[in-house]
């Protein structure tokens, strides 16, 4: 009937759990009591650190998906849940970035099966934590783009790295290692200058994790040092740089501070205790 939901019509359930970038402690508490309590755990074993699969209860059926076609992980899915099972899907870092769970759900919709989405820490995010930065520099730029650079895949009209790099926004690229050289190039045309800050950041969160910070005129050569080809995100702006972090002195305008917590800014929770210094001036008369 129009308008009323379908009922499942198995009793198992699917979740599919972020597991975050590497690190078993970036897991959610949702995310590692359903982990515990599965009885069949499909992970992707390319991707997944194996300490978070480790969570699996003694008995639980556990696959790594790397080897796997989706019609493979379907059958193992279907067949777990038709048996009334739960199936925990452990996708890498959050299931919603680049994490082919669409194509999983449009089946388990197909078949009535019931199933829910964890979020997990995105590879992007213990990035930006271990590279201490803010990716949203006051003063700087407002916005991040998550994308990709066109390889295999096409990339839609209007999302080429070159138009997107119009926005002079902090740009974190993913599957895009292999080509750094023509990333660097494309963004230094497009207006980017050729100091602008890079981090590559690869396996963030695992014992061989590794960073590498550059500029737009030097990273490519320091990533082919280290024979980097997957597992690693680019991160380019501004927003990268470290001397963002260093103590100001009194006499420098505050550049790069957000008004949340200053003084001189009124919201919703507190007053200003004091007027901004130009609103002081032009009361007292010295203002320009
Ligand atoms: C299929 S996508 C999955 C992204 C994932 N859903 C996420 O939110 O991080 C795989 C790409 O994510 C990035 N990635 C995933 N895990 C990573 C990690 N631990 N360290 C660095 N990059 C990672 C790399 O760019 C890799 O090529």
């Amino acid at each position: 009937m129009p308008g009323i939901k379908s009922q499942p019509k198995s009793t198992g359930k699917v979740y599919f759990i972020g597991g975050g970038p590497g690190d078993p402690e970036l897991l959610t508490l949702k995310a590692k009591r359903l982990i515990e309590s599965a009885d069949v755990v499909i992970y992707a074993d390319s991707l997944v650190h194996p300490s978070i699969v480790e969570f699996a209860r003694p008995g639980a059926e556990v696959h790594g998906s790397k080897t796997l076609t989706l019609g493979q992980i379907m059958e193992l899915t279907l067949q777990a849940v038709k048996q009334g099972k739960v199936v925990a899907r452990i996708q890498s870092g959050d299931p919603s970035i680049y994490g082919a769970m669409l194509e999983q759900m449009r089946v388990l919709e197909a078949e009535g099966v019931d199933y829910e989405v964890i979020p997990g820490v995105s590879s992007a995010f213990a990035a930006a934590a271990r590279l201490k930065a803010e990716l949203t520099v006051p003063g700087g730029s407002q916005t991040v783009i998550l994308t990709r650079v066109e390889g295999r895949v096409a990339m839609p009209p209007g999302e080429q790295l070159a138009g997107l790099a119009a926005h002079g926004a902090t740009l974190v690229l993913f599957l895009s290692i292999t080509r750094m050289f023509r990333i660097a190039r494309e963004l230094r045309a497009a207006g980017y200058a050729k100091d602008t800050p890079v981090a590559v950041v690869y396996r963030v969160g695992w014992p061989d994790e590794l960073i590498i910070r550059g500029t737009l005129a030097d990273i490519t050569p320091k990533v082919r040092a280290a024979k980097l080809t997957l597992q690693a995100l680019i991160l380019v702006g501004g927003a990268l740089d470290p001397e963002l972090r260093q103590p100001r002195t009194s006499e420098e305008p505050p550049a790069a501070s957000s008004h949340l917590y200053s003084e001189t800014y009124t919201h919703k929770y507190r007053k200003a205790r004091t007027r901004p210094a130009a609103a002081r001036a032009v009361a007292n008369g010295s203002g320009d």
